[in-house]
């Protein structure tokens, strides 16, 4: 039977720019995720392809040069800046005689480690335990002798010992505990509601500040490290804006380019949060030099879970170091506010404040209208407003839009004949036909 190496911190890195990879960071971000995870980079192997080899991703002459830069730097983890298939992760490890680890393993040990609250501890631990099932094969009847590694933190240590009947057993577990955790989150939410206190969550790419701008917008002093994922679990704070209003901030878990399908699925509850939002403050490194691709990456995300109907300030962060001066872009017409600050210096804060109190007083209708055929004059004044989210036209020529607006212009057009937006179902697209 196959031993499996031995973890360690000294890192190598893998990354292969693929033919239809579109941006390509170079493994920046790779470098900045394993240092997170603790490791020391020692080196970074690149190459091209134009798909990946089903044996080994990277072909058997690169596999055989990581094998062999691996052992002329001592390394004792090869991460790979890629999703691995089961049965690569193992013919690599074989050849190379030393831990290989994939991108999304990285990822969920990254979030295992930062874990804060009972419900991302067992988010994360639900998330690593469905990674690891697909891998789980006899050779990992020796992990439980590797304690602590990268990659190994979490259920690596104590369940994965035996058999996929225990870990399933375990997944189980881990579900109805959650189940009853999303219920008291559900309540809170509920009392919120009620209480009308609107709730703006704080998103953005990992690292972007968005703790430390929790901070400068609450006065409170929570977990700040200048660590990707300081921030796993949303931190509620309610924040007094003001003339009678107030708000629950939100602090929710950072994103990253391509994150790992387990963690979105485990994360449901915590993001749901983020979907039910009245508002998001998307925050942006504005000193990060791939910071637009960041801004779409996260924006990509907010689509995938469903939030991408959510009105939303763009707040650029960082500026005491990008050199910049605080100043605000009112938007409109359909665009976000976009409000430049430092988080640290406090520098723009009051500004973001008084955005976030206008942004907020203008209470948004969402949802979805149908307007029969040769209804072009409404469909045009929604499309002027900027309102128009997606549009899906149906075969018998009805035009079915997504909008979101200010409720005083939607109580305009309903006057005008325009049928009240009924909220969507998640999840719910309606079949497109072209024309
Ligand atoms: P995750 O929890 O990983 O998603 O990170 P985050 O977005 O919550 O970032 P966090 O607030 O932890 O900040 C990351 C690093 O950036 C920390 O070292 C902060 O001190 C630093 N930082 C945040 N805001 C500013 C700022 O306005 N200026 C400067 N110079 N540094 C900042």
């Amino acid at each position: 039977m196959f031993e499996r190496p031995r973890s360690g911190e000294r890192a190598l890195l893998v990354h292969v720019r693929l033919d239809n990879g579109g941006f390509d960071d170079e493994g920046s971000e790779l470098a900045e995720l394993a240092c997170s995870a603790g490791a020391e980079v020692v080196g970074i192997v690149t190459g091209r392809r134009r798909a990946p080899d089903p044996r080994s991703f990277v072909g058997s002459g690169k596999a055989e040069e990581i094998r062999d830069q691996a052992a002329a730097l001592d390394a004792d983890l090869v991460i790979f800046d890629h999703a691995l298939s089961p049965a690569q992760e193992r013919n690599l490890e074989r050849l190379f005689q030393r831990r290989v680890l994939d991108r999304a393993g990285l990822i969920l040990d990254i979030f295992a480690l930062r874990a804060r609250t009972h419900e991302g501890k067992l988010q994360v631990e639900l998330a690593q335990l469905r990674h690891m099932s697909t891998r789980l094969v006899r050779g990992w009847t020796h992990l439980e002798r590797q304690r602590g590694g990268i990659g190994l933190r979490g259920p690596g240590e104590t369940q994965l010992e035996s058999d996929r009947r225990l870990i399933a057993d375990r997944i189980r577990m881990i579900e109805g505990r959650l189940e009853k955790v999303g219920r008291r989150r559900e309540q809170g939410r509920a009392a919120r509601r009620k209480a009308e206190i609107p709730t703006v969550s704080l998103v953005g790419y990992t690292n972007a500040g968005k703790s430390t701008l929790f901070n400068a917008l609450t006065g409170a002093d929570i977990y700040v490290a200048d660590r990707l994922f300081a921030t796993l679990d949303p931190t509620l704070r309610r924040v007094d804006l003001g003339g009678g209003q107030a708000m629950v901030l939100a602090d929710t878990v950072g994103f990253v380019h391509d994150l790992p399908h387990e963690l979105v699925a485990a994360f449901k509850s915590t993001l749901q949060e983020t979907r039910e939002a009245a508002l998001l403050l998307h925050v942006i490194d504005a000193a990060d030099e791939h910071r637009d691709e960041r801004e779409r990456d996260v924006e990509h995300v907010l689509e995938e879970i469903g939030a991408e109907r959510v009105p939303r300030i763009f707040v650029y962060n960082k500026i005491d170091l990008s050199g910049q001066v605080p100043h605000v872009d009112p938007g409109g017409d359909g665009r976000p506010p976009r409000v430049w600050v430092s988080a640290r210096t406090g520098a723009g804060i009051d500004a973001l404040a008084g955005v976030i109190s206008d942004r907020l007083g203008e209470d948004f209708v969402c949802g979805q209208v149908d307007l029969p055929p040769g209804e072009g004059r409404l469909r045009a004044r929604l499309f002027a407003l900027g309102a128009v989210l997606r549009e899906t036209r149906q075969q018998d020529g009805r035009v079915c839009l997504e909008v979101c607006l200010p409720r005083r212009n939607a109580e305009i057009l309903h006057r005008e004949g325009l049928p009240w937006p009924q909220p969507v179902p998640y999840g719910f697209a309606p079949e497109a036909h072209p024309g």
